[in-house]
C-alpha cells in the first residue's frame, strides 16, 4: 500500500508452482505488475514442483493461465516473451534436505550473477499439511536466516480452528520472525476493502457519525453464485463459517469498526484491527442459536439454469452436515459500538456473486413532517459495494418535485469504473507487490488469526456437536435458509437485498434512483 515504485531485486520462490494458485492468481498478478511497470528490474520466479517439468512447459502452462484469468485477457507475444524469461521451474522433493541445499545454491548463484543481495520470498502454494515439513526444511538449511530479506507467505486456510492456528503460529514464529511472515487474506487486497480506510479516515464527514449514536446496525453480505466446484474435499471439512466468515468477513468488519490509526504503519493498522476482534462479545454455547444460523443448498435454479444440490457435488458424502451458508450476529463491546448489532452472512449458490457492506443509520429523532409527507420515508443508508461493482452509495431523503410536500429516498452513487475509467487491479497484484516491498499492512498478524478463530469457536463447537436436522434447507438461487431471516428478525431487522444488484437490474446504472429503496 506504499506509494513508491519498484521493489529491489527479488527472487520469488513458489513451492507448489505447478498447482492452480500459481496459474490462476500468482503469475497473472505478477504479469500485470510487470506490464504496469511495478516489477523489480532484477526478478526471477523459481517455482518448485514434485513433477518433472522444464521451463518451456512451465511457461506455456502459465501463459494459458494468464490468457484465461488475467483481467487484461490474452497476452501480447512480445510482452509475454520478455516477461516469461524470468520464470523457472525446478523439480524438488519438499521433504528432502538435499533439495533445499540445491535451492539455496540456485538462490546464491542468482545473487552472484546479479551482483547484489536479493529479497527472497518463499510462497507456500501448498496444501496445509505441507507447511510444517517445508518450513522445517527451510530452517534446517538456514534459508530462514537472512531476516531482513527473507519472507514467507502463507495462504489460507490458516489452521482449522483456534488450536491449530495457534500451533501453526508457534511453528512459524519459532523459525521466522513475525515481520518475515505474510499471512494472506486476499479480501484485504481488494480495492474497495482498502477503500474503507480511505473513505473513513480521509474524510471529515463520516467519522463523527460513525458510532452507536447514529448507526442502527451494520450488515456485511458476501454472496456467491457458484457452488463448491472441484473443491469438495477441502470444502466439506471447512464449511462457510470457516471458509468465509472467520477470515474475509471478520476482516471487513474490523475495517468498518476499527478506531482511527495514528499512522499508516503496518503494525499500527493491525493493532487497531485486532482491538476490534478482542472487543467482540463472546458468544456462549447456550446463545449460539440466537447468534448464528446455518444452511446447506439443495438443487435449484440460478440464472435460469438447473444446478445440483450440495449432496450431489463431487466428493461430498450423502451424509454431509457441512454448512454452505452461515449468518452470524456480533456485538463489538466498546464505547463506539456498544449495542450496535453487526450481521454477517455468506453462502454458496445464492442468486448472485455480490459483496456489500450496509451501514444502516438511525431514524431521525423527531418527525417534523406530516404523516402524508413521509409515506416513503427511509432512514439514511450507506453502502460500500465491494464486488462485482466497486463503489459507494448513499441513500438520503429529498422532497419530491411538485406542489405537495412529499419526501422520497434517493441514492447518490459513486462507482470506481465510472469515476476513474479504469479497472482496479486484482487483489493479488496489490498483495504480491506489498510482499516484495515488505509492507505487511494488508496481511494478518499471528494474533489476528487467533483472535478471529476465537470469535467463531463457540459456534463451531455447537454446530459440530449438534447436527442440523433439516439440511438441505435452502434452494440454490435463493438468499439462504429461513433461519437466517429469523436470526435478523429477532432484532426487528431484515436482510438488505444488495443494492448494487438492483442498480444493475435497472440497466444503464442510475445516477439517482428515485424509487423508494427497501
Ligand atoms: C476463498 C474461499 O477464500 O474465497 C472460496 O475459499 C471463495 O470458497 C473465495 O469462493 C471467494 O473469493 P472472491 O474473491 O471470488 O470473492
Amino acid at each position: 500500500m506504499e506509494n513508491k515504485k519498484q521493489p529491489g531485486a527479488t527472487l520469488f520462490g513458489i513451492f507448489g508452482a505447478s498447482g492452480d494458485l500459481t496459474q490462476r492468481k500468482l503469475v497473472p498478478a505478477l504479469y500485470n505488475l510487470y506490464l504496469d511497470g511495478w516489477m523489480p528490474e532484477k526478478f526471477e520466479v523459481i517455482g518448485t514442483s514434485s513433477r518433472e517439468m522444464n521451463d518451456v512447459k512451465f511457461r506455456d502452462r502459465l501463459r494459458d493461465g494468464v490468457n484465461q484469468y488475467s483481467r487484461r485477457g490474452e497476452v501480447k507475444d512480445e510482452d509475454w516473451k520478455n516477461f516469461a524469461q524470468c520464470l523457472h521451474i525446478i523439480k524438488m522433493d519438499l521433504t528432502e534436505a538435499k533439495a533445499y541445499k540445491n535451492l539455496s545454491k540456485i538462490l546464491a548463484d542468482r545473487e552472484k550473477k546479479w551482483g547484489t543481495e536479493a529479497n527472497r520470498i518463499f510462497y507456500l502454494a501448498l496444501p496445509p499439511s505441507m507447511i510444517e515439513p517445508v518450513v522445517r526444511q527451510l530452517a534446517a538449511s538456514k534459508l530462514n536466516l537472512k531476516r531482513k530479506r527473507t519472507r514467507i507467505v502463507v495462504e489460507k486456510p490458516f489452521g482449522h480452528d483456534f488450536e491449530s492456528a495457534g500451533k501453526l503460529n508457534r511453528l512459524l514464529t519459532g523459525i521466522f520472525e513475525e515481520r518475515q511472515i505474510f499471512r494472506i487474506d486476499h479480501y484485504l487486497g481488494k480495492e474497495t476493502v482498502q477503500n474503507i480506510l480511505a473513505f473513513r479516515f480521509g474524510n471529515t464527514l463520516f467519522e463523527p457519525i460513525w458510532n452507536r449514536q447514529f448507526i442502527d446496525h451494520i450488515q456485511i453480505t458476501v454472496a456467491e453464485e457458484d457452488g463448491i466446484g472441484h473443491r469438495g474435499r477441502y470444502y466439506d471439512k471447512a464449511g462457510a463459517l470457516r471458509d468465509m466468515i472467520q477470515n474475509h468477513l471478520l476482516q471487513i468488519l474490523c475495517l468498518v469498526a476499527m478506531e482511527a490509526p495514528v499512522s499508516f504503519d503496518d503494525n499500527e493498522v493491525r493493532n487497531k484491527k485486532v482491538d476490534v476482534l478482542h472487543a467482540i462479545r463472546p458468544i456462549s454455547h447456550e446463545q449460539v442459536h440466537r447468534h448464528a444460523a446455518r444452511g446447506q443448498y439443495g438443487a435449484g435454479k440460478i440464472n435460469g439454469e438447473y444446478v445440483k444440490g450440495y449432496h450431489g457435488e463431487e466428493n461430498i458424502p450423502e451424509s454431509s452436515f457441512t454448512e454452505t451458508f452461515a449468518a452470524i450476529k456480533l456485538y463489538v463491546d466498546n464505547w463506539r459500538w456498544q449495542g450496535v448489532p453487526f450481521f454477517l452472512r455468506s453462502g454458496k449458490r445464492l442468486p448472485a456473486k455480490i459483496s456489500e457492506v450496509s451501514i444502516q443509520f438511525k431514524p431521525v429523532p423527531h418527525q417534523t413532517f406530516p404523516t402524508s409527507a413521509t409515506l416513503d420515508w427511509r432512514p439514511n443508508r450507506l453502502l460500500i459495494a465491494i464486488q462485482p461493482e466497486e463503489g459507494i452509495l448513499l441513500r438520503f431523503e429529498v422532497k419530491k418535485p411538485g406542489p405537495m410536500l412529499q419526501l422520497s429516498p434517493v441514492m447518490m452513487q459513486f462507482y470506481y469504473r465510472e469515476a476513474f475509467k479504469t479497472v482496479p487491479p486484482e487483489a493479488y497484484e496489490t498483495l504480491l507487490l506489498d510482499i516484495m516491498k515488505n509492507d505487511a499492512t494488508l496481511f494478518l498478524r499471528g494474533d489476528q488469526t487467533e483472535a478471529a478463530w476465537s470469535v467463531i469457536t463457540p459456534v463451531l463447537d455447537v454446530w459440530s456437536n449438534v447436527k442440523s436436522t433439516d439440511f438441505p434447507n435452502y434452494q440454490a438461487g435463493t438468499w439462504g435458509p429461513e433461519e437466517s431471516d429469523i436470526l435478523i428478525a429477532q432484532d426487528g431487522f431484515s436482510w438488505i437485498t444488495p443494492t448494487t444488484l438492483k442498480c444493475q437490474e435497472k440497466a444503464s446504472v442510475c445516477r439517482i434512483i428515485t424509487e423508494p429503496m427497501p
